[in-house]
C-alpha cells in the first residue's frame, strides 16, 4: 500500500515502487512551502507508527525529538539548500509516534523536472541494536529501488540524481556511529 497526496505530480511508475517496495519511502514536494510529504509507503507508516493521513502535507521534522536532533539536522537542511549535493545518507534521532526513540538511517536524493529540482525522495532505515545482515539487505532493496526508479523517471523529463552506489554502506555509517 502507498499513499500519495491527491494533487500531487509524480513521475509515472513512481507510486508502484512505492507500493511493491519492502523497505520505507517517502516522498516530499521540494517546491512547496517547508517541502511537505506528499507521498509515504506502507513501510514508511510502520516504522513510525504514523499513518498516512497524519503525515502527509507535513515536513518529516516531525520525528525528530522536541530538543533537537543535533548537528545531523543541520548537514539535512545545507543537503537540502545546496544545489551541488544530488543525495547523501543521515544517521539521525527520532521517535515513533507511540514515543519509542531509534535512530534513523535517512537516504536523500534529489529529483528533477527539466533540471530544476521538482521532488525529494526519502527512504528510512530504523536502526536496531544487533542488526546483523539488515543493513545490507536494506541497501540492495534501496539500490534496487532506485535502479527502478531511474528507468521510470528517465521519461518525460524527469531525472533522479545522486550515485547511491558511491556513497558509504549503511553498515559502515551504523559502525561508525557506534565508535564515535
Ligand atoms: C523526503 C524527505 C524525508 C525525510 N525523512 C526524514 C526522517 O525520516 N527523519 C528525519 O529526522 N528527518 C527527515 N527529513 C528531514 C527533515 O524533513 C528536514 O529536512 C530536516 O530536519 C532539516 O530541515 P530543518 O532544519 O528545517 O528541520 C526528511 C526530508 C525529506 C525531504
Amino acid at each position: 500500500m502507498e499513499t500519495f497526496l491527491a494533487d500531487a505530480t509524480v513521475p509515472d511508475g513512481l507510486k508502484g515502487v512505492f507500493e511493491r517496495s519492502n523497505i520505507s519511502l517517502s516522498l516530499a514536494d521540494y517546491t512547496s512551502p517547508d517541502c511537505p510529504l506528499i507521498g509515504v509507503n506502507e513501510e514508511f507508516c510502520e516504522l513510525s507508527g504514523y499513518g498516512p493521513d497524519e503525515v502527509l502535507g507535513r515536513n518529516c521534522r516531525f520525528l525528530q525529538p522536541e530538543n533537537g536532533a543535533g548537528p545531523v539536522r543541520d548537514r539535512m537542511r545545507a543537503f537540502l539548500q545546496d544545489e551541488g549535493q544530488t543525495d547523501d545518507k543521515f544517521l539521525i534521532p527520532n521517535i515513533t509516534k507511540d514515543g519509542r526513540r531509534f535512530l534513523n538511517l535517512v537516504y536523500m536524493s534529489k529529483l528533477t523536472r527539466k533540471g530544476k529540482v521538482e521532488l525529494i525522495l526519502g527512504s528510512q532505515f530504523a536502526v536496531r541494536g544487533k542488526d546483523g545482515q539488515a543493513p545490507a539487505l536494506y541497501d540492495r532493496a534501496l539500490a534496487e529501488d532506485l535502479r527502478q526508479m531511474n528507468v521510470l523517471t528517465n521519461e518525460n523529463n524527469w531525472a533522479l540524481l545522486g550515485s547511491f552506489e558511491a556513497l558509504a554502506s549503511s553498515h559502515s555509517i551504523i559502525a561508525q556511529s557506534k565508535i564515535e
